[in-house]
């Protein structure tokens, strides 16, 4: 299997703090926000990570990760050159990807879960997709899975009124023909290539697959969930924010 961190787009609900960086390299708690996708896929055992991100920043990533060896990971480095939407930045992933299947995961997702075993256990049979999903209070922000008899039978994103609290978080585990499904895709109402869309592909084709996490998980493009990203961080470095 191949990484890829998508960390593209503006991170416009973030101005001022984006203003004059990117979002993804902004602290969460001790760390650049882009070190936490990094080692959830360095942690399920990746050698290969290609980092797409705008034009805008891209040196600054090359110039805080360099070629990985820290991690002890080969980086790539591939830019998109406007934030089209998420499935847009993993269509640039083709080349890198070279025939082989992909963990996607999105630049500002934090996970506490461990995926290894989830990822290990789609590259021994890369057929279909696999999701993480997590319950939480706030579902319309997210894309929202229907869950019925152990399946999703449908992903709407940003729904006004959610069918779950189950979201679908943003790690996506896909098999060769992500990149075909992409170029079908159409943008959405709000002008973008939509992850969702690729995920609904695979769930018509019946071949989508989940686990549900059970530690925290948060994305960290808002400020509230910036915020509550630093404390989950904190916390777990056995800092005690004081609520
Ligand atoms: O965090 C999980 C959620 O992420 C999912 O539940 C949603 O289904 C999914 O659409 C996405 O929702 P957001 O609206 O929160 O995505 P956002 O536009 O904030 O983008 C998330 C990351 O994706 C961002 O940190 C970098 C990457 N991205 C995004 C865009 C629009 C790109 O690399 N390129 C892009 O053009």
């Amino acid at each position: 299997m191949k990484g890829v961190i998508l960390a593209g787009g503006l991170g416009t609900r973030l101005r001022p703090l984006t203003k004059v960086t990117n979002k993804h390299l902004l602290p969460i708690y001790n760390k650049p926000m882009i070190y936490y996708p990094l080692e959830t896929l360095v942690q399920a055992g990746l050698k290969e990570i290609l980092i797409v991100s705008g034009p805008e920043h891209a040196g600054h990533f090359l110039h805080l990760l360099g070629s990985g060896k820290e991690w002890g990971v080969k980086l790539s480095y591939e830019l998109q050159d406007e934030p089209g939407g998420i499935a847009q930045a993993l269509g640039l992933a083709e080349d890198f990807a070279d025939n082989k299947p992909v963990v996607a995961i999105l630049g500002d997702n934090i996970y506490e879960d461990n995926l290894s075993g989830s990822i290990k256990n789609f590259a021994t049979e890369p057929i279909g997709a696999h999701v993480f999903l997590k319950e939480v209070i706030n579902p319309s922000r997210f894309g929202v899975a229907c869950v019925k008899s152990d399946r999703i039978i449908e992903i709407i994103e940003k729904p006004q009124k959610s069918p779950s609290n189950w979201v679908v978080t943003g790690c996506y585990l896909y098999d060769t023909q992500v990149f075909s499904i992409i170029k079908k895709l159409k943008p959405s109402s709000r002008g973008e290539l939509e992850i969702t869309d690729v995920n609904n592909y695979y769930i018509k084709a019946g071949t989508m697959k989940f686990s549900k996490l059970t530690g925290y998980w948060t994305d960290a493009g808002t400020f509230e969930s910036l915020l509550r990203a630093n404390q989950l961080a904190a916390r777990k470095n056995g800092f005690l924010v004081e609520d």
